[in-house]
């Protein structure tokens, strides 16, 4: 058994990454770490799990850091991380970040974005952009692998493959958004009253996980816009692009493309609109699992399309992603610990 540490458990990402860890066959959850619940039952935070771990209780930073750990998830905050992966890296663990803090690997697009200088540069160099789907193989050598924002992970996996075939003239993209977004600290936008049965439009045209889409696309950032809206979900992500492609085609063409990026992915597969008993990416067709879904609509002119896609924030945007990058890393099957299906009706 691997021995894990999941920082920022009692959060929103980390809480997930506790859920996941419970059924995983070769990792095993050592330091439940939090700052403010040291002590107390991991249960009292996360009821869900208390036939889990009855009688785990989270931990001080301090204390996790002197636990035995093959591997670390950090589900902290921007700007949390980076210290806490230093020490980890003294230690010769591995980490799979959830955070921002080492997702950009271009040090003009980090201060651009996150307005100031990167505090440790030399990470942002060592890290792997922590999306599988994309960088396999960079992952089974990684020490460190970066996390993905859950917009970012949702546009991405929608837009790549039309990037690779350099097919992307523009993107227009809209992202619809659960509430588990904001994670677990109460806000005035995200009480319940308020943010149930809106939707709350927010970062018109540039939201910051666009600097991800812009680096894993390969593409300029002009190409792109990226608006949000808060819906009333608490889990899921749902990405609507109208793209203008850069020149005309035949829908052939898009599926070869499709196809090519999805082969042998075990967790992103398409949902296209036809054959009618299929349809497009929904969020509730994927709760509760590691699942990714892509679809698409060629307009009649041949140069307008429609891409759909369609994650669980909390999974394949956080938690579930980190630990198949961890699997990667420790040399494990992907999927181990992440074939749970989806909930529906939910
Ligand atoms: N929620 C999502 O859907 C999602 C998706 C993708 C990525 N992420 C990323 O995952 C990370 C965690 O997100 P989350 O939604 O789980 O957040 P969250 O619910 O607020 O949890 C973060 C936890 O980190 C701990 N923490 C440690 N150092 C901290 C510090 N310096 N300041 C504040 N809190 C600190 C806090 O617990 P203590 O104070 O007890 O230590 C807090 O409970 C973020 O970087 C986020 O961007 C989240």
């Amino acid at each position: 058994m691997f021995k894990a540490a999941v920082w920022g458990s009692n959060g929103m990402a980390g809480g997930e990454a506790l859920r996941i860890l419970a059924g995983h066959p070769d990792i095993e959850l050592v330091a439940a770490v939090s700052r403010s619940r040291a002590t107390q039952p991991v249960w009292t935070i996360h009821p869900h799990l208390r036939s889990d771990y009855p009688e785990t209780t989270f931990i001080s930073p301090e204390e996790a850091l002197s636990v035995e750990t093959d591997i670390a998830f950090l589900a902290l905050p921007h700007g949390a991380s980076w210290a806490t992966i230093r020490e980890y890296r003294k230690r010769g663990v591995k980490v799979a970040d959830l955070s921002a803090d080492v997702r950009l690997r271009d040090m003009t697009a980090c201060k651009e974005w996150y307005g100031k200088d990167h505090p440790a540069p030399e990470l942002m160099e060592e890290a792997v952009y922590g999306l599988p789907e994309l960088h396999r193989e960079e992952l089974k050598r990684a020490f460190l692998a970066s996390g993905v924002g859950c917009n970012a992970t949702c546009a991405i996996l929608g837009l790549v493959p039309l990037a690779r075939a350099g097919l992307i003239a523009d993107a227009r993209m809209e992202l619809r958004v659960g509430s588990s977004e904001a994670g677990a600290a109460p806000s005035q936008g995200g009480h319940h009253p308020y943010r149930d049965r809106t939707l709350r439009v927010y970062e018109p045209f540039r939201h910051r996980h666009l600097a991800e889409v812009v680096q894993e696309c390969g593409l300029d950032a002009s190409v792109f816009t990226m608006t949000m809206t808060a819906a009333p979900l608490v889990r899921g992500v749902q990405m609507l692009a109208q793209v203008r492609l850069s020149r005309k085609v035949k829908e052939p063409e898009l599926w070869k493309a499709y196809r090519a990026a999805t082969a042998g992915q075990p967790f992103w597969s398409l949902s296209p609109a036809r054959p009618a008993h299929l349809r497009l990416p929904d969020p509730r067709l994927v709760l509760g699992s590691n699942r990714a879904l892509t679809g698409f609509v060629l307009h009649e002119d041949g140069e307008r399309l429609l891409v759909v896609s369609a994650i669980d924030n909390l999974m394949k945007g956080a938690a579930g992603t980190a630990v198949q990058c961890a699997n990667l890393m420790l040399g494990l099957d992907e999927t181990t610990g992440l074939t749970m299906r989806p909930v529906y009706p939910a």
